[in-house]
């Protein structure tokens, strides 16, 4: 069973810090380092099309300034640095989120890691950055409202396929999701597109979550029962 689109919820990098006596920044960069690692391990091993990833919420904004600023530094360092890497892998990178809750440098160095991958044809990552599932829907409504207020559409154009191509990215249904450390919740991730997704809660801390780890997830979700509402 092929996995179209594989989502992670990043999380459990201030605890993986915690227990070894390590303050949370060390966390995140640990955390941010298997992350490289597994984006290629992904893409090299085509494991999925599509690479969803929840690396900040909404929500984060309302933590302690100084740890906010440490990942906005850790991302911009990052973003600079991985350009050239990804259009090698052919990879695509997207970002889904709040743009107008960031710094300037940030949604530069954004612009030009989408511009400058965006013909590559392999794996597409999807980096949901100062992300929220709610407001994601509640910007498709606006969008949607205005085009019909327009005359762009007629209220009775809008569908299921109309809501999908209006999110932040026309992106397919999530079929795997992943969230570290053991946590079982959403926290507000991708509430559209993961209507049917299979979920899988590992105990791991996302630093220690490696390559071993993902090819047993991947092992589990083969053996679960897509049914879709159908009797087999
Ligand atoms: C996930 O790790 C990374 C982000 C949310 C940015 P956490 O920072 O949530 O780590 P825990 O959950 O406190 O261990
Ligand atoms: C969710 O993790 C957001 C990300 C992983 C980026 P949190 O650690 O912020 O979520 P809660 O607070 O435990 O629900
Ligand atoms: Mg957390």
């Amino acid at each position: 069973m092929n996995i179209n689109h594989l989502a992670i919820i990043v999380d459990g990098n201030g605890r993986w810090a915690k227990k070894r006596g390590l303050i949370r920044s060390e966390g995140h960069k640990a955390g941010a380092k298997n992350l490289e690692k597994l984006i290629l391990y992904i893409s090299r091993n085509k494991l999925a099309n599509y690479l969803s990833l929840y690396v900040f919420s909404t929500e984060n904004f309302a933590r302690d300034e100084k740890e906010v600023n440490y990942l906005m530094e850790l991302f911009l360092k990052w973003f600079k640095t991985v350009k050239d890497k990804y259009s090698k892998e052919n990879i695509k990178i997207l970002f889904s989120g709040n743009k107008d809750l960031l710094n300037r440098e940030i949604v530069d160095a954004i612009k030009k890691l989408e511009e400058n991958t965006k013909n590559n044809t392999g794996l597409v990552v999807n980096f949901c950055l100062s992300y929220g599932g709610r407001e994601e829907i509640t910007t498709m409504a606006k969008k949607i409202s205005q085009k019909v207020l327009d005359g762009k559409i007629n209220i009775e154009d809008i569908n299921e396929k109309l809501v999908s191509e209006n999110m932040y990215y026309e992106l397919p249904d999530i079929d795997f999701l992943i969230r570290t450390s053991g946590e079982n919740r959403i926290s507000n991730f991708m509430l559209w597109q993961i209507s049917y997704a299979e979920f899988y809660f590992p105990m791991t801390y996302f630093p220690d979550f490696d390559e071993k780890c993902l090819d047993e997830a991947i092992k589990e979700y083969q053996k679960r029962d897509r049914r879709f509402g159908k009797i087999k």
